[in-house]
């Protein structure tokens, strides 16, 4: 399974919104995204500064080294200067002691060394300067001197005694004394007294004329309570630079592990001398004589600091020279950053919140709009909806689809709608045409069986009528003589006939008179018919109309019997209008079927609809007054039937009638029976 496949399994997620599984992924990408930059950026660019802070801190402790070795190498000048001129051997040689102990105080003044002695060439004092009256005793001892006295000049930084400062000054004793402060971090004991000092010491032998060492001149400046080094060393690196009211740096001149010069301030704005160094330090620097480079708590404030160890002429470390940076500038430096970090952060998962929620919007809104057309579609709402949307991405492409599959339901409901009324019609359709042919059949039975009624009648009266009218002229015959009777005989003779027409119309609707089939030009027998009816005074007031369709084929009819059903017809619509009115002849095809069909309609009184089903029946007329017999459609409908056409009416009373004929196109000579 992947993962997507596994997510969709998590019942919570199932039940979030797609907005809020979006925006919750898009968030949860750039939040740890966003968290693990800023951290690794962040420890990066920290790292990076603080790394910068450790190498300026270097790079000071090597100035700080500069300006300490400046220092000293000002005293070694000062001693090899004045130790190889000619004064010293010139005055020593002259004994004018007096003099050399002006020219020497001079230098030592002139030049700011708290030293300036003379040995002989034992290493025993014969002068001090800033101690006059202290000599005779032996420096043999000091490696330093004793370099010079073999003839080496040395200068060097070197822990002097107690007693060899009283020796030099008391005042310089009361300098180096330092009473030793408890320190945090410092090793215990804490409280104590340093009696010796530190300083920088060099050595120069005196020669006289022929190279041979006529003593030792040695100087030196104790750097105990001498801020000299250390306010120089700050003011190059620092200025008088502050920062937020802290020294930016500082200096410091450790002798062992104790503040000897120094411009760090202990808590009440004093210089810290007397503090001692952390033991960690002090075990790092002062014990293995290694470099320390680190953030340090100093006094009272964090340094990145820097400690290097000062050696003397052994080699042994006697002391510590240190410069420290305040770490605050670095380290808000650094929160500047991370700050700065943090808030481009916040700021991104804003901007991503803003712009997840305006692409899940453009992805949502579309869906939505889907869904509650797909819902309104579902309740039968309207399908004449179109969503407008005009990306060209997916969400577009689906709308596009989403409108022609609306496109397509519509026209699917339009076409069943239009189905299902199709379907009515022609379901109304055939139920009408069913009724119709149902009551055809009901008709055509009904003749059918008054046809075989009235065929057997006419054959039973046909022999006796002949019998009469052969009888009734055999009677006239004899009584030619007899007025009276012939009259009478006459009158038998006329009804006789009358009778015997009656009965051959009967024989004609049985179907008993077979008909002569031809080939015939219908609209030809029609105009035929015309001329022999146009003449007769009924019709001189009806406008007789044809609209004969000249492409209408020969059929095989009895051109007798179709001009007599034609002559019924009129004959009828004659009747129909004495007012006079107009007819109407029509011949026509209708394609795809197999008859042909004449139209004749008149404008006259037309048929009440209860009389319409009986119009065909002998006998039935409405014209008993003018003596119809009821037999002409009687007779027509026998013709047509044999023929195998159609003789259908239709009336509206008032209006007029139509009389439809349909005659076979494909006529055979055989006559169908009744
Ligand atoms: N064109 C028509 N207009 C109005 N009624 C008609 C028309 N044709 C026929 N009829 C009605 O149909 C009946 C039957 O007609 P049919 O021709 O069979 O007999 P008839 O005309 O009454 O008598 P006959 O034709 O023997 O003189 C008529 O009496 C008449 O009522
Ligand atoms: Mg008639």
């Amino acid at each position: 399974m992947n993962l997507f496949g596994f997510l969709a399994k998590i019942p919570l997620l199932n039940r979030l919104s797609l907005r809020t599984k979006l925006v919750s992924s898009f968030l949860f990408v750039v939040i740890v995204g966003g968290v693990l930059s800023s951290l690794i950026g962040t420890k990066l660019v920290a790292d990076t500064i603080i790394l910068q802070a450790r190498n300026k801190v270097k790079y000071d402790l090597s100035t700080a080294w500069l300006v300490y070795n400046q220092s000293l190498n000002r005293i070694r000048d000062v001693v090899q200067l004045t130790a190889s001129g000619r004064t010293i051997p010139d005055y020593l040689e002259s004994g004018r002691i007096k003099k050399l102990e002006e020219f020497l105080s001079n230098r030592r003044k002139e030049f700011g060394l708290d030293i300036l002695t003379l040995t002989d060439a034992k290493g025993k004092v014969i002068l001090r300067t800033h101690h006059p009256f202290q000599k005779g005793d032996d420096r043999s001892s000091d490696p330093i001197i004793q370099k010079a006295l073999k003839g080496q000049p040395a200068a060097f930084t070197a822990i002097v005694s107690q007693e060899e400062l009283q020796q030099e000054g008391s005042d310089l004793a009361e300098r180096a004394f330092i009473i030793t402060l408890p320190t945090p971090k410092a090793k215990e004991p804490a409280a104590g007294q340093e009696t010796s000092g530190m300083m920088l010491k060099a050595a120069a032998p005196v020669l006289d004329d022929s190279g041979r060492i006529l003593g030792v001149l040695y100087g030196g400046t104790l750097l105990n309570r001498n801020y000299q080094i250390v306010d120089q060393v700050r003011s190059l690196l620092y200025g008088e630079g502050r920062y937020k009211d802290k020294d930016m740096g500082t200096a410091t001149i450790f002798q062992g592990g104790v503040r000897i010069s120094t411009n760090v301030l202990n808590e009440k704005g004093d210089r810290a001398i007397g503090t001692r160094i952390s033991e960690e330090v002090f075990e790092a620097v002062v014990q293995q004589g290694q470099l320390w480079l680190d953030r340090a708590f100093v006094v009272k404030d964090w340094y990145i600091t820097a400690y290097e160890p000062i050696r003397d002429i052994t080699g042994s470390t006697v002391g510590i020279l240190y410069v420290g940076m305040l770490e605050s500038p670095y380290i808000d430096l650094r929160n500047k950053v991370v700050y700065s970090f943090f808030g481009i952060g916040v700021l991104g998962v804003l901007l991503v919140l803003l712009l997840s929620f305006f692409i899940t919007t453009g992805i949502i809104r579309p869906l939505r709009e889907m869904v509650s057309a797909t819902r309104k579609i579902a309740e039968g709402g309207d399908l004449s909806l179109d969503l407008s949307i005009s990306s060209q991405d997916e969400i577009g492409r689906l709308a596009e689809s989403f409108n022609h599959m609306l496109i397509r339901l519509k026209q699917a409901r339009q076409e069943l709608e239009d189905y299902g009324r199709t379907l009515e019609e022609k379901v109304e359709q055939r139920s009408a045409q069913l009724k119709r042919i149902q009551s055809q059949l009901m008709q055509s039975e009904k003749l059918a069986s008054l046809g075989r009624l009235a065929s057997g009648v006419a054959h039973e009266i046909n022999s006796p009528l002949t019998g009469i009218l052969t009888f009734s002229h055999l009677l006239m015959r004899k009584l030619k003589d007899n007025p009276e009777l012939q009259k009478e005989l006459e009158l038998i003779v006329r009804e006789t006939n009358r009778v015997s027409i009656i009965v051959r119309g009967l024989l004609d609707f049985a179907r008993e008179s077979k008909p002569q089939k031809r080939p015939c030009n219908i609209n030809e027998l029609i105009l035929h018919t015309l001329t022999l009816i146009e003449r007769q005074s009924v019709f001189q007031n009806i406008r007789i109309m044809k609209n004969l369709d000249p492409q209408i084929p020969m059929i095989l009819v009895d051109t007798n019997q179709i001009q007599q059903v034609f002559l019924n017809i009129l004959l009828n619509a004659a009747d129909a209008m004495p007012a006079g009115g107009a007819l109407n002849f029509t011949t026509f095809l209708v394609s795809g079927d197999s008859f042909m069909q004449i139209k004749i309609t008149d404008t006259g009184c037309g048929i009440p609809e209860k009389n319409l089903n009986q119009i065909f029946d002998p006998f039935f007329t409405t014209k008993a007054d003018k003596k119809g017999t009821g037999l002409g459609l009687a007779v027509s409908y026998g013709i047509i039937d044999r023929h195998r056409g159609q003789i259908e009416v239709q009336s509206e009373e008032g209006k007029g009638t139509t009389f439809i004929i349909k005659l076979p196109l494909n006529a055979t000579e055989d006559v169908s029976p009744l």
